[in-house]
């Protein structure tokens, strides 16, 4: 199954695909997970694309466009892949689907994280996240056992530079500009689904398993040409 988590900064994408992809057996790709480890690496690439993540701007889409093609083109891609944070832009759902024809396959499902500004906010500004293993947290939606210590493995815990409050002020912005149109886009090919996400992680992450389980029937009937 081919998925897409779409939505604003800090609407919990990455923390329900993290799930969903154990869940399903999918591989999670986040294109900004993909983007800081190029910035980490200190490749020419991950130069480039630091000034606009540090600014709370979108990366120039062929940017994102030749790292997300590699990634899709792996073997663990062959069944499918949750795309978490890509596509953001229209120019790069265009070149996705185009990328997915030439494969023979399309996009079965996009979830659409419905979230207030509020909500964002708080989320961002507590985020902490593991610098060994990567694991999220929360300060106070999801703390770890011990302050500051990732309870999986010890590393320490930090903060995003893009999530300060200035950055995050300019990330909603540049969502509300650039990406909300995709919205309209998904929802005129038929295949986006609202998640509303202003509740806990769990009870999202079952309502968009019970969705996936609509959608996986209907990718099997068209496999077995029922329909
Ligand atoms: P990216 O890394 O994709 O960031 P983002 O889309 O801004 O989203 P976040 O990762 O901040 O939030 P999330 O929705 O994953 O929330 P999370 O689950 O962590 O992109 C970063 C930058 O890279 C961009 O600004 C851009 O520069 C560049 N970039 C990336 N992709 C690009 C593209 N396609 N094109 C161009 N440029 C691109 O949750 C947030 C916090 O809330 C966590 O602490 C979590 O524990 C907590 N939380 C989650 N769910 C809940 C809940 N239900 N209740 C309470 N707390 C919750
Ligand atoms: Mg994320």
């Amino acid at each position: 199954m081919r998925i897409v988590f779409l939505g604003p900064p800090g609407a919990g994408k990455g923390t329900q695909a993290e799930t969903i992809s154990k869940e399903k057996k999918l591989p999670h790709i986040s294109s900004g997970n993909l983007l800081r480890d190029a910035v980490e690496s200190g490749t020419t690439t991950g130069i480039h694309a630091r000034q606009y993540i540090d600014k709370g701007q979108l990366v120039p889409d062929q940017i994102v466009v030749d790292i997300i093609r590699d990634r899709i083109l792996k073997n663990d891609c062959k069944n499918g892949f949750i795309l978490d944070g890509f596509p953001r832009t229209l120019s790069q759902a265009k070149v996705l689907d185009e990328m997915l024809k030439k494969l023979g396959n399309k996009l079965d499902v996009v979830f659409y994280f419905v979230v207030s500004k509020e909500s964002i906010v708080l989320r961002l500004s507590g985020r902490r996240i593991c610098n060994t293993c990567g694991t999220n947290y929360h300060i106070k939606f999801v703390p770890p056992a011990v302050d500051g210590i990732c309870d999986k493995c010890g590393g320490k815990l930090y903060q995003r530079a893009d999530d300060k409050l200035e950055t995050v002020q300019e990330r909603i912005r540049v969502y509300h500009e650039q990406t909300e149109d995709l919205i309209a886009y998904y929802k005129k090919n038929g295949i986006l689904k609202e998640i509303e996400s202003e509740t806990n992680i769990e009870t999202i992450t079952k309502n968009i398993l019970d969705a996936i389980k609509g959608v996986s029937q209907n990718a099997s009937c068209i496999n077995l040409g029922v329909v």
